[in-house]
């Protein structure tokens, strides 16, 4: 899909037309990391506004905000934003300005955890099946309980509520989070989705909520609102969703009119984003064999994340011509003026570097990353730098304190209201 000549600019640098008109600046996109910078309420905040002025100031062509909730009945973290109805708009505004008035075309991703929450933030949590996590999860995450057909439905409407709401406050698109083991990617799988009703039971039934949430949005925002979507590669599962489920659901979702498809792969029973293979961890761009078969069947734009660290990584990707987007995350954290360096040929100064607390069984879970990554996140939205050598011990017992003042005080302020 692209190509270049010695001498010319880096192919990052070029723009991108997607297939309903609109255009993004360059093939450089900051992938989605959760911020939870809302309040204990769940409102966006005024760190936020901060923390996406700097991202968009680095001349990235996309950012995709950290996942944002649909229902504040149903968290992923304390402290996510919830969009559900117009109460945030003005603040709203404000987010999405701070990155469009600098140029950068800024996408809500839109979530939903089903059972991927920690026990005790939701009052029950809810999934397609009432299927127990793995035994070293079930300490930090409890059983799901079935959800009806009423719940499904709302929750569809719900998703096109926020999209629509994002639309109102400026926001360039909305992005559908349906990878890493969330509600969405919970109905795509058949170990999680075990129903036998119109929601389940087969490939095409399984992936019915899905294409009811994405045409709910649809029909709320219009043909020419961007709307993309997050999807596994595979979940990495025995009995989880399949890359050949994967390759027809792409199908399925180009043939309703998706603007950008971005894949990545696994859950928190199997590890976000990391590639069994040794192999491929050592490689950059972890999903482009996969982002190569999608682009030999169908014709959507790709945006690939995950592994991402040099110029050259990127390039080639581009040039191979199966990648029109690529993401980065854990770089933007550690380094969040790498586009202005990436997108002149040079690479970042930081590397990323696997965050070990020395702690076996916790660094096996993999989730203690994305408590190091979050806590470096929260730095720069309060004005500072990130600490690209923080200990992740260290890291880990803060967070742990932050994560469990903050489930009590979401719990207290939901008694209370
Ligand atoms: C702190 C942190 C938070 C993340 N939050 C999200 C999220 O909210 N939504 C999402 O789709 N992916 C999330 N991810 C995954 C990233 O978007 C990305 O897929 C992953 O980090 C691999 O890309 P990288 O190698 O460039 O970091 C998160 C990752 C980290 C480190």
């Amino acid at each position: 899909m692209t190509n270049s000549t010695p001498g010319a600019p880096p192919l990052l640098t070029q723009a991108l037309r997607l297939p309903n008109g609109r255009t993004i600046r360059n093939r450089l996109a900051k992938a989605a990391t959760s911020e939870t910078l809302g309040t204990y309420a769940n409102n966006p905040t005024p760190s936020l506004v901060r923390l996406y002025r700097r991202w968009a100031a680095s001349g990235v062509g996309l950012i995709i905000t950290g996942n944002v909730m649909i229902d504040r009945r149903a968290l992923g973290e304390p402290g996510n934003v919830v969009i559900e109805d117009e109460a945030d708009l003005p603040l709203l505004r404000q987010w999405a300005s701070a990155a469009t008035d600098q140029g950068a075309a800024i996408w809500v991703q839109l979530n939903h955890p089903g059972k991927q929450s920690g026990k005790g933030l939701n009052v029950s949590n809810l999934a397609p099946s009432a299927v127990p996590f793995s035994p070293e999860m079930e300490a930090l995450f409890e059983t799901p309980r079935e959800a009806t057909v009423a719940e499904i439905e709302e929750i569809i409407e719900r998703f096109g509520r926020s999209a629509a709401i994002c639309k109102k406050a400026g926001f360039s698109g909305v992005q559908i989070h349906a990878a890493h083991g969330y509600l969405i990617n919970q109905f795509l799988s058949p170990h999680h989705n075990q129903r036998t009703d119109e929601w389940g039971g087969t490939t095409e039934k399984r992936r019915r909520f899905l294409l009811a949430v994405y045409a709910e949005i649809r029909r709320q925002v219009g043909p020419d609102f961007p709307v993309g979507i997050k999807l596994n590669s595979a979940d990495f599962q025995h009995g989880g969703f399949t890359e050949e489920e994967s390759l027809q659901t792409v199908r399925a979702l180009a043939d309703a009119g998706i603007d950008l498809v971005e894949i990545s792969g696994g859950t928190y029973e199997t590890g976000v984003a990391q590639p069994k293979k040794a192999s491929t961890v050592a490689r950059e761009a972890y999903f482009i064999e996969f982002a190569e078969k999608v682009r030999a069947a169908v014709q959507v734009p790709l945006m690939v994340t995950g592994g991402f660290r040099s110029v050259t990584g990127m390039d080639a990707a581009l040039r191979s011509g199966a990648v029109d987007v690529v993401g980065i995350a854990r770089l933007m954290v550690i380094d969040p003026d790498a586009p202005a360096s990436l997108l002149n040929g040079l690479n970042s100064k930081q590397q990323v570097h696997p965050i070990k607390t020395g702690i076996k069984q916790i660094d096996r879970l993999g989730l203690m990353e994305v408590l190091w990554y979050e806590l470096q996140v929260k730095r720069i939205a309060a004005g500072g730098e990130p600490r690209p050598g923080e200990s992740g011990l260290w890291a880990l017992v803060k967070s742990l304190a932050m994560n469990g003042w903050g489930t009590f005080k979401t719990r207290r302020l939901r008694a209370r209201s």
